[in-house]
Parts: C-alpha cells; structure tokens; sequence
C-alpha cells in the first residue's frame, strides 16, 4: 500500500488489551515501531503515555475521553479492535483531527453461525437435556421436539448480522421473515414484514439483531412478547437492553414460550472473575451464554486484519473510508505528487482560503477531494511537488486548520 516515503521518522504505534497477532505483525512488517501489552490502561497511565503515539490500538476497556486526547500532541489515529466505539469521545477525537476505526463485520458470521446452532438445540430442547444429563437425569422423549424445517423464523434487524442468519436458515428450510426500521432489500427469500407485530404473531423463531438505541430499549417488553405464538422462541445476540427479562421470565414460566437463547444481559459481569446473576438461569430450556456470540478466533483475527487494515491506509495514504467520526475519503494516489491531508473545522470558506494558497503559490492541484461531517472536513488534495511543503504549511496556519499532514 505505501505509496509515498512519509513517514519520514518511525510512526510509534501503541497496542493495547491484547490486540491480535495478525495486528501486530502487520503493523511490523509495515516498518513501525509497535509496543503492544496485553492489558488495558487508565486514563492517567495513558494522558502519561499517549504524547508521542502515533497510532493507539485498544479494545473495549480503554476510555480515550477528551482529556486524554488532549495529552495526545502526535496522535493520527485511533484503532477500535472491536465493534463498539463508545469508550472514545468520538466528536473530541474528530475536533482533535483524530479519525477512530473499528471492525463492523468482523464477527458477523460468528454470531450468525451461534444463533443458527441455538434456533436447533432449542427445537429440540438439547440445551435442557444435557443440563438434565449432566445431573444424572435421563429424559429420553421426542415431547416438544420438533425440526426446524418448514417453521418460520422472523429476524428483528435486517443489517448485517440478520441477513446472514435468513440465509442459513433459508438453507435449513425455513421460511424467513424480516422487520426492520429502514427499507432492506431481502436476500434469498426472505419476506419484509410491514410492523414488528406481524413478525411476532408470524414466527416461531424469534431473533434480535438491532443496537442499543433509544427505539430498541425494552422493544421486546410484556405487550410485544405477549403477541408472540404459543410455544415460540426467543434468541438475543444483540443487546441486553431491547428485552425485558422480567417479562420474557413471566412468559416461560407460564408455558407460553417454549424457550429462549439469551446472550446478552442487562447487565454483564466486568469480567471472569465476577458470578452472574439473572433471574434467567435455572429456567428449562434457556440456554444462557457469556456475550459471546462474536467470541471466535477467526472473528479476533479479521477484528485483527480489518481494523490495522483501515489504520495503515489513513497513515500511509490518507484514507478516511470506515471511520466511525470522520468524513469519508479515499482517493486514488496520482503518481509524481504529494499528498496534503488537512482537517479542518467545518466552517463556510475554508475550500476557498486553501485554494487561494494554492493559486497565490503557482502550485498545480493534480487532484482534490474534500467531504463534511458533522463539525469536521476532511480534505486530500495532490499536488505537484515543488512548493508542496508550503503549501501544507499555509494552509496548516489557517485558522480553521485542525490538523494537517503531508505524504511525500
Ligand atoms: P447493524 O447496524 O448492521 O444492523 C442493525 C439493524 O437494525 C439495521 O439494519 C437497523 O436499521 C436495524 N434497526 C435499528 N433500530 C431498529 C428498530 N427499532 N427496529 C427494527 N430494526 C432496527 O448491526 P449488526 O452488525 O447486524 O449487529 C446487530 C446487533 O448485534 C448490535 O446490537 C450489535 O451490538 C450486536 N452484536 C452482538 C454480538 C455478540 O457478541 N452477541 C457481536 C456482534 C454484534
């Protein structure tokens, strides 16, 4: 990918939380200069660490907020090897000129498959009998078991974890329906329902696969879970808040539901070391797994490969493509020229003022993208390479100018 020699001096790349070793060694193979530890750090270890890193790599226990970024004098780039960014302030990082990335797809197969293995076992009650087993009970009976061919499944969330789910059901031979807030197109033959309510009273699979947002708190609470057919199922691989666990317990223990695969909770365990508690457990057939329905290693190695991916293309020739907080954009490098990579705030005029530097300095744009968001632009601009220093220099003195680098 590296197109141009910057880095002139040996970007300084920080990994923390045990990011993989596909990460890493990509990162090395590239020539940067990587430490990588496998614990998280505080605020305060990191405002004292953070000063000449380039590139910060962490995963979900590593709080980035405004006062650390502020310590921040080098930082390019920060890597999120995960799928949730909220552990930065991602509008501090952005008016700091700090694109975040993350891993949206990594371990959308891994969640797919699990839920896919857990729509079987509950069908057949195995995640009950193996429990009963283990405890010495031997119940040998087809009551309530059933296959899963020719029942229908309803996926709540149709981005990219319920589209994947419809397709290897579909394969199973089950008939997929799908609800979601915005319009879709269904893969395979999977059928868009107009309301959650007709998803409900339709499937006898249930499964959630939208985020944590205002809309989805609680969207499967006692009216909604009442809707649902007797002797149906609930799986949740999304998050703990989109169900009322109290009244997804009332709906089991009375018999209306037949089961339930809950993967996630209101609230979790920090870690390993503390029990879980949840008037779920102990309920026949409920199969209760620890928040891992993306926990595989092959979703680890592609966090691993997509996120140092991203990272290395911002660092090395710009690109914004797949920041969570940044205006997208990815230009094609034009040989023979440098690069200007400028962030600025995103105030009317500042195009203008740059190319009035451009055009006072006698200097030929070869090519120029610049895009908003928020109260960000992003702009990467190639030029010839004569004066190109000074340009990156006027136009990095502009008032509205965050940050502003130079690949030659
Ligand atoms: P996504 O963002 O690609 O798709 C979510 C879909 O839900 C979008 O199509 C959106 O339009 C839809 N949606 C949003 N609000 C809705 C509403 N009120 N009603 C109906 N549809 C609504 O997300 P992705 O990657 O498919 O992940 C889905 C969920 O799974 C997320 O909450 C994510 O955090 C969770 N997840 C859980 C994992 C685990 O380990 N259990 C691993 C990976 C993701």
């Amino acid at each position: 990918m590296k197109q141009y020699s910057y880095p002139p001096h040996k970007v300084k790349i920080l990994l923390l939380e045990g990011v993989s070793r596909e990460a890493i060694e990509r990162f090395e193979i590239a020539g940067y200069a990587v430490e990588a530890l496998g614990r998280a750090m505080s605020a305060e270890e990191l405002k004292e660490r953070i000063a000449d890193v380039h590139v910060l790599g962490i995963r979900s226990k590593t709080e980035v907020r405004a006062d650390v970024l502020a310590q921040a004098r080098s930082l390019l780039a920060i890597g999120c090897f995960c799928i949730g960014t909220n552990q930065v302030d991602l509008d501090a990082a952005a008016l700091h000129g700090v694109p975040v990335f993350n891993a949206p797809f990594s371990n959308t197969r891994s969640v797919a498959e699990l839920a896919i293995a857990e729509i079987i076992m509950l069908a057949r009650r195995a995640g009950h009998k193996s429990d009963l087993l283990h405890r010495g009970v031997w119940e040998k009976s087809a009551t309530g078991c059933t296959e899963v061919r020719h029942k229908t499944l309803g996926i709540i969330g149709y981005g990219h974890i319920g589209p994947q789910i419809g397709l290897l059901a579909e394969a199973l031979g089950m008939r997929v329906l799908f609800y979601d807030i915005v319009p879709k197109l269904p893969l395979g033959n999977a059928l868009a329902v107009a309301s959650l309510e007709e998803l409900l009273t339709q499937s006898d699979f249930v499964t959630l696969h939208v985020p944590e947002t205002e809309l989805t708190k609680n969207m499967l609470a006692e009216p909604q879970l009442r809707l649902m057919r007797q002797g149906s199922y609930l799986l949740n691989l999304s998050r703990g808040s989109v169900v009322d666990v109290d009244a997804l317990v009332h709906h089991l223990q009375r018999g209306h539901l037949a089961g339930a695969a809950i993967d996630v909770f209101p609230e979790e365990p920090s870690s390993n070391d503390e029990p879980f508690v949840s008037p779920l457990c102990g309920l026949a057939n409920v199969i209760l797994t620890p928040h891992i329905g993306g926990s595989t290693v092959e979703a680890q190695r592609n966090i691993g490969l997509e996120t140092s991916g991203a990272l290395l293309k911002f660092v090395e020739v710009g690109s914004t493509t797949g920041a969570v907080n940044f205006p997208a954009v990815e230009v094609p490098v034009v040989s023979g020229s440098h690069r200007v990579l400028n962030c600025h705030r995103n105030v009317p005029g500042v195009l203008k003022a740059i190319n009035q530097i451009v055009a006072d300095l006698g200097v030929n744009i070869q090519r120029q993208t610049l895009a908003t968001a928020g109260d960000v632009g992003y702009l990467i601009m190639d030029v010839d390479k004569s004066l190109a220093g000074e340009v990156k220099t006027k136009i990095d003195a502009l008032p509205e100018s965050i940050k502003t680098r130079l690949l030659f």
